[in-house]
């Protein structure tokens, strides 16, 4: 096994801000067109030295491991970090200690920075770059669930399996 795979391995023993955040600032739902995995990330901020800041970051998923290790690393990393300098980091720098997303993953790893960037840009007070990736946004923050926005867009056709690892 390789360390990238050892290190999401150990990301999903332990996956940090996992869940809805009801108090959020702003919230980025996006769907990968490639594998139909989906990912949605909430942003608190808070006032720091006359800067405003991301206080805190959650994320649910229906995505792949990898999306999921990395989601959360990156609501970790964004802690602290202006939406300027949360709109900049890429899936590569929000993988973090996972290291570097192999080629076959990077996609995971761009549902996590289309959730953020859709998430910024749902934040009126952030000029967030609007560069496009390969995710699509799939709802608005009105959206009170990602198990709603799916459902909507499958109108009902879905059967959640949970998986059973062990
Ligand atoms: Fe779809 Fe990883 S396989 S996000």
């Amino acid at each position: 096994m390789s360390d990238f795979e050892n290190n999401v391995r150990q990301a999903l023993s332990n996956p940090q801000n996992q869940g809805e955040m009801t108090d959020a600032d702003s919230v980025g739902t996006v769907g990968s067109p490639d594998c139909g995995d989906m990912l949605r990330m909430w942003l608190k901020f808070t006032e720091k030295d006359g800067k405003k800041v991301i206080d805190r970051a959650t994320f649910q998923s229906f995505g792949c491991q990898t999306a999921i290790a990395v989601a959360s690393m990156a609501t970790e990393l964004l802690k602290g970090k202006t939406a300027q300098e949360a709109a900049k980091l890429d899936a590569q720098a929000l993988s973090g200690e996972l290291g570097e997303l192999p080629p076959m993953k990077i996609h995971c790893g761009e549902l996590v920075q289309g959730a953020l960037k859709n998430a910024l840009e749902g934040d009126s007070n952030t000029n967030a770059s609007t560069q496009s990736s390969d995710t699509t946004p799939t709802s608005s923050a009105a959206s009170p669930t990602l198990i709603e926005s799916i459902s909507n867009q499958t109108k009902g056709n879905i059967r959640i399996v949970p998986i059973d690892n062990d």
